[in-house]
């Protein structure tokens, strides 16, 4: 079933609510240090403006707890959308109230009000009714364009998408059909490549993706918990212990599932965990005691080229080591490029994964960069986002 847009609803003369996911990394000093995700919701903002709409945008910001936390405020998010939007955007100091209300229903055609940190208020993930309903009442029209909160049944997500027409964004389409593409006839060979340092946050999309696609490529922190349970030698590697067993269950049935699993041959393996430490390459099989992988090695490198050479379809999710360190980078940065030069449908999702696009710059090379962390995994995992189940259907 196709979701309404932007593109479905006359927005001119509207007031405009759009949930945006501006969930953004801060450095010490609270400067916004990576904008994609708000450049990333211009067209829809930009295509509202164009068409008479005044824009209420709202958005989260880290995990506040329903309190206002100072550094979590989405001042600095307003400076940096004013400059790549090139237009005045009002930050106000709080999320509802008297003074938010009064603001946003004076709006004119154009103006932009962005309303303060939503988890600010408790109202906000426990999907409170009467925050929703005070959400509700600043705009005529709800849009929502945060694909990387669509797993999150929040009021913002959720409790106001019932109080008001509910379309999707542009962002919000092209993140559906991309992900919807990989799971709804892929072009085959579909390879996958899944790295990070969490098995915990990979076993469901690992089991799901057994039936689905052709090849899995495995690299990354979470590799050694799987190779642990297939009885290798990991040294002082990674390890989720309480899973072993979990991890070993789904290793153990994949014979009649439809994907080859790929774990890495060679690692290069580090005496500690540092940036300048002692390193050298070693069978996957044999990690020295005292030493740990932290990336993988030239061989698995060479191997994994190959098989993104061969496919017509390929999904990367998570870095195959700590490529933050120029020592271990080399098994992030190859496979990269890998994926980004192949005659494929690319799509990429993560923070870790887009932060690495970013450092080697590959983007060019991605039919599509998924802005959203946990909603893409849940999306391609089979689990059905409350955030994109509640924006209205097109009767077909
Ligand atoms: C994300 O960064 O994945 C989204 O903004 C959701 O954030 P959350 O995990 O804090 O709900």
């Amino acid at each position: 079933m196709r979701k309404k847009t932007v593109r479905d609803v006359d927005v001119t003369g509207k007031r405009v609510l759009v949930r945006v996911d501006y969930n953004v990394p801060l450095d010490q000093y609270g400067r916004v240090t990576d904008d994609t995700r708000i450049s990333a919701s211009l067209p829809t903002l930009h295509y509202l403006l164009d068409h008479g709409a005044s824009l209420v945008l709202m958005s989260h910001l880290g995990r506040p707890k329903g309190k206002v936390v100072e550094e979590l405020r989405l001042t600095p998010v307003a400076a940096v959308l004013r400059d790549l939007i090139g237009r005045e955007v009002r930050k106000l100091d709080q999320v509802v109230g008297p003074e938010v209300k009064r603001v946003c229903l004076g709006m004119e055609p154009g103006e932009i009000v962005l309303l303060e940190n939503l988890r600010f208020d408790p109202g906000e993930t426990s999907n409170a009714p009467e925050f929703a309903a005070l959400l509700a009442r600043l705009g005529q029209i709800y849009v929502d364009d945060a694909f990387g909160a669509a797993h999150r049944e929040h009021a913002s997500v959720v409790g106001v998408a019932k109080l008001l027409p509910a379309v999707a964004g542009f962002l919000m389409e092209s993140e559906i059909v991309a992900l919807k593409g990989l799971v709804e006839n892929p072009k085959r060979p579909f390879v996958t490549v899944l790295g990070g340092s969490k098995i915990a946050d990979k076993l469901k999309v690992i089991s799901r993706f057994q039936e689905l696609v052709d090849v899995i490529l495995l690299g990354g922190g979470m590799t050694y918990t799987i190779m642990k349970s297939q009885g290798l030698e990991i040294g002082d590697s990674l390890c989720e212990e309480n899973l072993l067993g979990e991890v070993a269950a789904m290793m153990s049935v994949r014979k009649e599932k439809r994907a080859r699993i790929c774990l890495p041959r060679d690692l290069v393996v580090a005496s500690e965990f540092k940036p300048d430490a002692e390193s050298k390459v070693v069978e996957a099989s044999r990690v020295p005691a005292g030493w740990m992988g932290l990336d993988i090695g030239p061989l698995t490198i060479g191997e994994y080229i190959a098989d993104i050479g061969e496919a017509a379809t390929i999904f990367w999710n998570g870095p195959m080591g700590v490529f933050e360190w120029r020592r271990f980078q080399g098994g992030t940065m190859e496979i990269g490029k890998a994926v980004a030069q192949a005659d494929a449908v690319t799509v990429a999702g993560g923070g870790d994964t887009v932060a690495a696009i970013e450092k080697y710059e590959l983007e060019e090379g991605f039919t599509h960069i998924s802005t959203g962390g946990g909603a893409s995994m849940e999306f391609l995992e089979g689990i059905s986002l409350p955030g994109i189940e509640v924006l209205t259907d097109i009767a077909t």
